[in-house]
């Protein structure tokens, strides 16, 4: 049997759902192409920080410095960043390059805190040639005087402040931190996000006990992390106009099929990609595929979201009441 495994992202047809997210593997045309050649629907780049617009003259050193104070989880990435074109420059022309060298759509990323003058970079990266752009809006709320609804209110006027400057589509990646989570998606998509990334990962920072140091801290995903992005992605389906992609812990054929019966209309892999390499797409479109034609599913479209809270036999499952089924089902030989 044939399956249909197309889904539309962004306004974006995507032939399949599986999407390179962004990551070093993204960096350079070189890994792009490989990525594309081992079929990928489509590709995010590696973001372009805040902090490399406004400070283009900075030395690289200074740049880690100064990204590690403002943001824990672009300690973790500035590292990485050696294989990351730094700068307003070379980031443009990777866009260009990329859109000569592929065929699938190319997303570029923006990472970034406050709504400001830095967002007019959105512009150029549009006339560069990228099909859409996922921001990042990475703000840890860690003083005491921030209060949830100026928060909230910084990442609105960030999505407007992008948006206002594009006519591509804007995704907006967020972490899951917020008290109304439903809500604040309804109003990024208010202020003009054309889809949603569930989730940032924050990057925990550790103590390094031997040199008594706080230490940046990347661990890839397993597919435990998956249930958090399952678990919105099913309640947000069909709620806010808005596409939803996943990020986190998709592994398996198994992975990305939960979160398209969830709602999910793309699932984006950084940690399976760069641990098991390109080909690893292949696997995932086969196993999909394969799960599906068992099914007697005939397309994504008739799959995606048919386990969403909206569509399945117990919506409770994804709110109070699984929590209190979840404990009473534990049991352990000591209790
Ligand atoms: C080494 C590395 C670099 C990353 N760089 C970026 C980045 O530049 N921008 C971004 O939005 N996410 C970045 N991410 C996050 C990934 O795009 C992805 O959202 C996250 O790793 C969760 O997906 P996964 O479980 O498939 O890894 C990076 C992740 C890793 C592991």
């Amino acid at each position: 049997m044939s399956v249909d495994l197309r889904t539309r992202y962004l306004g974006l047809e995507l032939q399949h759902p599986i999407v390179a997210s962004a990551s070093p593997l993204t960096g350079s045309v070189e890994s792009l192409k490989r990525l594309q050649a081992a079929g990928v629907a489509a590709v995010v780049l590696p973001s372009l920080f805040e902090e490399q617009i406004d400070h283009e003259e900075m030395e690289t050193h200074n740049l880690l410095l100064y990204g590690a104070e403002l943001s824990p989880e672009a300690s973790g990435f500035f590292p990485e960043m050696q294989h990351y074109r730094t700068g307003p420059d070379q980031y443009l022309k990777l866009i260009g390059d990329a859109k000569k060298a592929l065929s699938v759509p190319v997303i570029a990323s923006l990472n970034g805190h406050t709504p400001g003058g830095w967002t007019s970079i959105a512009r150029q990266i549009q006339e560069a040639g990228a099909d859409a752009i996922e921001l990042n809006v990475y703000f840890l709320a860690a003083s005491v005087d921030d209060t949830s609804a100026a928060v909230e209110q910084r990442y609105v006027d960030l999505v407007a402040s992008v948006t206002q400057h594009v006519g591509i589509p804007v995704a907006v990646k967020v972490a899951p931190y917020f008290s109304a989570m439903a809500n604040m998606a309804q109003r990024l998509a208010g202020a003009g996000a054309s889809g949603l990334v569930l989730f940032n990962r924050f990057l925990q920072p550790d103590i390094a006990l031997e040199d008594l140091e706080v230490a940046p801290h990347l661990v890839l995903s397993t597919s435990d992390e998956l249930r958090l992005a399952l678990r919105w992605i099913a309640i947000l389906r069909g709620r806010i106009d808005a596409s939803l992609a996943a990020t986190g812990g998709a592994h398996t054929p198994d992975d990305v099929l939960k979160l398209l019966l969830a709602g999910a209309d793309c699932v984006m892999l950084a940690s399976s990609l760069l641990t098991k390499g390109p080909a690893h797409v292949g696997t995932l479109v086969r196993g999909v595929q394969a799960w599906m034609a068992e099914r007697e599913y005939s397309s994504v479209a008739q799959m995606k979201g048919s386990l969403s809270q909206q569509s399945c036999p117990d919506p409770d499952a994804f709110e109070r009441a699984n929590y209190m089924k979840a404990l009473k089902s534990y049991t352990s030989e000591f209790v």
